[in-house]
């Protein structure tokens, strides 16, 4: 079964997306299901992330923070749920009693709203770090080149990078195109990004500058969620700390509650390991 659960909970799809900035980026992950063949992985996952707001999850490999993640751009479908950005469902529209997938055209359209940064960068390899950019205004957007260009060096500058315009991929460093790769991610405007393990592909010493761009989008007003193994990161930057694990939400809260005050023994369990590894040298 594709559809999602019953409509019966569900906003009504008819809702515009509200203006108000006040409102832009709204996530509301509800119950959400979802299994690969008959293992699920994740069990009715409810997570709700203010406009502007930083949620960063945290949890074991295999816990389904990637599935997750894919989930809210509609890149993964729900089996049961639901999931609304700014009171609009992603990926499905109200019928009667159920939920039925939208179009992929309707689907790309949405995408466009979620910008999204992977551990792997995924950049065009035949394009410079400035076509990266501007493509996808051109494309999705329909912008004209020229202002897709323009507002392109401007991400570029924005994420240290302007002079590195006419390089490609492969003459930059990872750290180098991740900034593209997310530069390209802001070319959209969008309201949400996605981040999954952004930092997790890159040598020791690059992930700093991509953290600090990052950082930096955190003040910006835009909605961020960021899967990460980073907790010094996480500590710094998130609202709120969310810990999977085993395709369910144990324990959420802010960092301070997460990080030194923990209630559940899985968390507790989680963050002993990876916060004081021991070094038996
Ligand atoms: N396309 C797929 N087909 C089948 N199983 C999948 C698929 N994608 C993920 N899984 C399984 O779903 C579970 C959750 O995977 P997911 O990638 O969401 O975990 P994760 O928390 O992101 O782990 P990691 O920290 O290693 O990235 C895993 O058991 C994984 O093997
Ligand atoms: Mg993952």
């Amino acid at each position: 079964m594709t559809a999602a659960a019953t409509a019966a909970n569900a906003p009504a799809t008819k809702t515009a997306a509200p203006k108000d900035a006040a409102t832009r980026g709204l996530v509301e992950i509800t119950k959400v299901r979802k299994s690969f063949g008959t293992t699920e992985v994740l069990k009715g996952v409810s997570l709700t992330v203010e406009p502007g707001g930083v949620a960063v999850i945290v949890g074991p490999s295999g816990s389904g923070k990637s599935t997750l993640l894919r989930t809210i751009n509609h890149l993964e479908k729900v089996d049961g749920g639901f999931i609304s950005i700014d009171g609009k469902l992603v990926g499905y529209e109200v019928r009667g009693e159920r939920l039925l997938e939208l179009r992929e055209k309707e689907i790309l359209k949405q995408r466009t709203g979620i910008g999204m940064v992977f551990q792997n960068f995924n950049l065009f390899p035949h394009l410079t770090a400035l076509e990266n950019v501007a493509e996808a205004p051109v494309v999705a957007l329909g912008r004209s080149k020229e202002d897709a260009r323009r507002r392109g060096l401007e991400l570029l500058d924005r994420v240290g990078l302007k002079d590195r315009a006419g390089a490609y991929p492969r003459q930059l460093s990872g750290g180098q195109q991740q900034r593209v790769a997310i530069a390209r991610a802001l070319a959209l405007d969008p309201k949400i990004l996605l981040f999954d393990e952004p930092t997790s592909a890159l040598d020791p010493e690059l992930v700093n500058e991509v953290l600090d761009v990052i950082r930096e989008l955190a003040t910006s007003g835009t909605t961020l969620i960021i899967v990460t193994h980073e907790m010094g990161f996480a500590r710094d930057v998130a609202d709120t700390v969310v810990f999977m694990d085993e395709g369910q939400i144990v324990e959420q809260g802010s960092p301070e509650h997460i990080f030194t005050n923990p209630q559940e023994p899985r968390t507790r369990s989680f963050l002993s390991k990876v916060l004081e590894p021991a070094f038996n040298i």
